[in-house]
């Protein structure tokens, strides 16, 4: 679809009455909302992955993620790797209980090959004790997230949330760093920091790319860069389309100043868009270099600086 045709129908669905419902329908339909668990598996994993290189092991540790959106993948592989807790929290009550079920039923449906591939990060005998009360809950997702300390807080804001100071070990995300105003980023930093244990860490994974290239490849995966914040403002600034634009530095920024230091980066950057598709962007990113006007995807791991 073209985007500008996208970025139209999601302005009208936020501010038109029963939008919202117009607007999952048409995501159902044309869109990715479905029940189909793979693509964020295979984010799971590579958090776990991320974890274990730097010898951080998931068993018994508490998780919790901003940004749930619909269904709470990435929460329930960290727990059939071995979790204690996995808080879950996102400001709108997207969850659904039949895309949940049908998640429960994909993974079963794996069971073997998820748990040969997963004994690098958790004991198969763990892991199999964990399938198995997946199993005997299927048809009871709610259930099953109770019995699995899967706590879904929303509506709830991952800036300020009622759990005591140190509860947790890793705070995590996936796509949903991008979707934040900056001052929003800041707090959720801050609160990251209280929450965190001593020796927690954050992992973050957030997509820098224009997120309307995603559907509509004729365009650059930078395109957006090109507008001011007012023009970006009129085409995006609503509740399904905003991206806040910023680039890498800018999230280390964040993080730095809130007592968040980086343990490891990998950003991945799109030589060519620039160039092969004449995109100029804005004179407000003026001051950014090539590569981080290029980077359309950021992994960070950070952790709390000594007091
Ligand atoms: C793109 S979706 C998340 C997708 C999900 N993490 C995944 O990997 O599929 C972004 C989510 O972040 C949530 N969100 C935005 N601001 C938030 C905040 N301050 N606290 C918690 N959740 C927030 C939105 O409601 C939305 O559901």
């Amino acid at each position: 679809m073209n985007w500008k045709t996208k970025a139209l129908i999601m302005r009208v669905c936020a501010i038109m009455p029963g939008g919202h419902t117009f607007y999952t329908l048409l995501q159902r339909q044309f869109g990715n909302l479905n029940d189909d668990p793979w693509s964020r598996v295979a984010v799971q994993e590579e958090m776990a992955r991320w974890l274990l290189n730097d010898r951080i092991t998931i068993e018994g540790k508490v998780f919790f993620e901003v940004g749930t959106g619909h269904k709470p993948v990435i929460p329930i592989c960290f727990f059939l790797m071995g979790a204690g807790k996995v808080y879950t929290v996102d400001l709108n009550r997207r969850m659904d209980r039949k895309l949940l079920k049908g998640v429960l039923v994909h993974l079963l449906h794996k069971r073997e090959t998820l748990i040969e591939k997963w004994k690098v990060f958790t004991s198969e005998g763990l892991l199999t004790q964990r399938f198995d009360m997946m199993l005997h809950r299927k048809d009871e997702p709610e259930r099953f997230l109770q019995e699995a300390g899967i706590h879904y807080l929303a509506p709830a804001d991952a800036g300020s949330v009622d759990l005591p100071d140190g509860e947790i070990d890793c705070h995590i995300s996936n796509t949903v760093m991008e979707h934040i105003e900056p001052a929003v980023l800041s707090k959720i930093a801050r609160e990251a920091c209280r929450l965190l244990k001593k020796d927690g860490v954050a992992l973050h994974f957030i997509d820098l790319s224009d997120h309307f290239q995603h559907q509509d490849p004729s365009i650059s995966t930078i395109n957006f860069l090109k507008y001011s914040e007012n023009e970006w403002n009129r085409i995006a600034g609503n509740e399904y389309a905003y991206t806040n634009r910023l680039r890498a530095p800018d999230y280390i920024s964040i993080f730095n100043e809130l007592s968040l230091k980086v343990l490891r980066k990998e950003v991945q950057v799109n030589k060519n868009q620039q160039l092969s598709t004449g995109v100029v962007p804005d004179s407000s990113f003026g001051s950014y270099c090539e590569e981080d006007i290029n980077t359309t995807d950021l992994r960070l791991l950070l952790q709390k600086k000594e007091e």
